[in-house]
């Protein structure tokens, strides 16, 4: 897809679904090369999980990165993206090749199947947007979902709930402060690397995380 058409179509979802796309751009190619490192290092067949593949900015690093043996499932929550991606899917090169590696789940992350199953998991989702309870109910999933041995890489802007938090107030300043008290303890407890990515808009961190 033309970076162009694909921005395009992510800012009319983040102006429709505000709450659930939390950008206003799709990822970098910068952003989606940090997001696949971990993967790309593997040897052997892979199963591998994305989660919030909006437009697919991630998914094109992704489907480049697949081999044969290796199984691809995708969750999005958002139907107008599963279209999108169905569409790429059928259309486009890159793409088409790997489409019988490939499963496409329209749903939320918290109802995709198995327990323990992936190698790699590779996260879009906006937690900041979200709230404590939802954002422990995402955690679950994730933990529930991800072999002891797999990683988890997921991505936040640079200093967004440090920069959010003045200007928020009541409810809103109540949420920043529960959030960033636990996703700072996921942080502590689970990272095993981070990359920061200034190619993107806005600069983001892409985080590494095992839970075995
Ligand atoms: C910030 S966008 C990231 C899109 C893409 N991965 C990228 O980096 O350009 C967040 C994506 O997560 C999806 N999403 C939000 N909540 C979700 C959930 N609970 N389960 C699955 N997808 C979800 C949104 O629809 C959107 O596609």
């Amino acid at each position: 897809m033309h970076y162009f058409a694909e921005c395009r179509q992510f800012y009319r979802q983040f102006r429709e679904q505000y709450h659930t796309t939390g950008s206003i751009l799709p990822s970098s190619r910068a952003l989606a090369r940090a997001m696949t490192r971990p993967m790309r290092r593997a040897s052997g067949p892979r199963r591998i999980l994305e989660v919030g593949p909006g437009t697919g900015a991630v998914t094109a690093a992704i489907v480049r990165q697949l081999r044969p043996g290796d199984e691809f499932d995708i969750v999005e929550i958002n139907a107008d993206f599963v279209a999108i991606l169905g569409q790429r899917f059928s259309q486009e090169p890159d793409f088409r090749k790997k489409r019988a590696q490939t499963r496409i789940l329209h749903a939320p992350l918290q109802e995709a199947p198995g327990e323990h199953c992936y190698d790699f998991m590779i996260s879009g989702l906006p937690l900041n947007n979200f709230s404590l309870e939802l954002v422990d109910d995402i955690y679950q999933s994730y933990a529930r979902l991800l072999k002891p041995t797999g990683t988890l890489t997921s991505f936040e802007y640079v200093w967004i709930r440090a920069l959010k938090l003045p200007f928020a107030r009541g409810s809103e300043r109540e949420r920043l402060v529960k959030l960033t008290h636990y996703l700072e303890g996921k942080i502590r407890q689970y990272q095993i690397g981070e990359e920061i990515v200034m190619l993107n808009v806005p600069p983001a961190v892409a985080r590494h995380l095992r839970f075995g």
